[in-house]
């Protein structure tokens, strides 16, 4: 067997002949730049978050920088986020001359734990960023209930969390602002994008006017028939709008999304009645009274049981033809954040714990069930020859 056409990526994308129809005819319209597929997207992503207003951007990171820049964040203040996410949620802070500052997770999801960032509040605290980690739904119950006491913004990084919902409620409207990814390993891709929801007119507003360059009218007013030739610079803005072909696959994708996570849901349970029956792993923790979006489906090596690494059971799956990754690296272990910050691996004990022992293994829509029951053999073999 040849081991390359065998091998299970952790991710692939799932385009239809839709998405690609819906690509080709805004190739094939003339109109590329930001115009009536963006505003389509905008309005059923607006109605399904159940805001007031949906931005889409060419990025996840775009959206959290512009979130915060409207919420007035500036240097001199400090934004408390998780260790456990990627490097973007930390930069995004970064960018506006902000201080990030780290709470420690809660174990059994992986987002922020609201007691450490409760501890980790100062005068100087301006907002928190949760994470839902995987698709898994922060505490915002509790998490509002700190910001409100504080006077402090949410900004939730929902780039995991298209698909969540608390207490029957879609992600997209707990926070003040919150803000979607549609990169390729997500959920729902527009190939690069993301979306910022919000129902707050003054913060959508000025995210507007900042995305598009600080002008005063957007390209689609400016060169249609409707639009005028004037425009004024009002702010020193960035180029973060997202495009009608970004739009098209996006919102073609989106219209699947129930059909996804149909999909997701049912691959995931599917492992977890296998891998559920082994002592040596943590299941991915499902809350009570919350959804799991299923973007990442990540296991937990409980210590002292096997006498091998999670390093040597990622090599070990990749023997087996089988792709799997980590989520994340803690930010307090990277160079840039350890030399900026003074931060070191051990800060964190719940992440730096997590991060020892926890696997992402594959799922996607296009996965079959044999190939998921070939993800759960695949685990159940390494550990019944490793154990201790
Ligand atoms: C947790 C998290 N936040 C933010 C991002 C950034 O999203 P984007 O690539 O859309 O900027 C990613 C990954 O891409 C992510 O995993």
């Amino acid at each position: 067997m040849n081991q390359h056409e065998d091998f299970l990526p952790y991710n692939l994308p799932d385009i239809s002949e839709a998405e690609i129809d819906a690509v080709v005819d805004v190739l094939r319209s003339g109109w590329l730049a930001p115009g009536p597929r963006v505003k389509a997207f905008e309005a059923d992503f607006a109605s399904y978050a159940g805001t007031k207003h949906a931005i889409a951007l060419d990025s996840a990171t775009a959206g959290m920088h512009l979130a915060l820049l409207a919420s007035g964040i500036g240097p001199g203040d400090e934004v408390i986020t998780t260790p456990t996410t990627f490097a973007a949620t930390v930069n995004t802070i970064i960018h506006t001359g902000a201080t990030p500052v780290l709470a420690d997770i809660c174990p059994d999801d992986y987002c922020i734990d609201p007691a450490a960032a409760e501890r980790a509040i100062t005068p100087r605290t301006r907002a928190i960023m949760p994470m839902h980690h995987g698709g898994s739904a922060c505490r915002m119950d509790e998490i509002l209930a700190l910001a409100r006491k504080h006077g402090l913004r949410v900004i939730e990084d929902a780039a995991h969390a298209l698909g969540t919902q608390i207490g029957g409620r879609n992600i997209g409207s707990f926070g003040d602002a919150t803000v979607f990814s549609f990169y390729p390993t997500k959920n729902v891709t527009s190939g690069r994008g993301g979306m910022l929801t919000t129902d707050d007119d003054a913060l959508a507003e000025r995210c507007r006017l900042l995305a598009l360059h600080g002008m005063s009218n957007d390209a689609w007013d400016r060169y249609t028939a409707r639009g005028s030739w004037s425009y004024q610079v009002l702010a020193a803005g960035y180029n973060y709008t997202m495009t009608d072909f970004q739009a098209a696959l996006g919102h073609t994708q989106f219209s699947r999304l129930d059909a996804f996570q149909r999909q997701r849901t049912h691959l995931a349970r599917r492992m977890s009645e296998r891998l559920g029956a082994l002592p040596e792993i943590v299941l991915p923790a499902e809350r009570t009274g919350a959804t799991h979006a299923w973007h990442l489906y990540v296991v937990r090596i409980r210590p002292g049981m096997l006498t091998i690494s999670r390093d040597e059971i990622i090599v070990a799956m990749k023997e087996r033809g089988i792709g799997t990754s980590v989520h994340f690296i803690p930010i307090h272990h990277h160079p840039y954040y350890r030399e900026t910050y003074g931060w070191a691996p051990g800060d964190f004990p719940v992440a730096d714990e997590a991060f020892e022992a926890m696997l992402s293994l594959p799922l996607y829509t296009r996965m079959t069930d044999a190939e998921a029951d070939r993800v759960a053999a695949a685990v159940e073999e390494i550990v019944h020859g490793h154990r201790t």
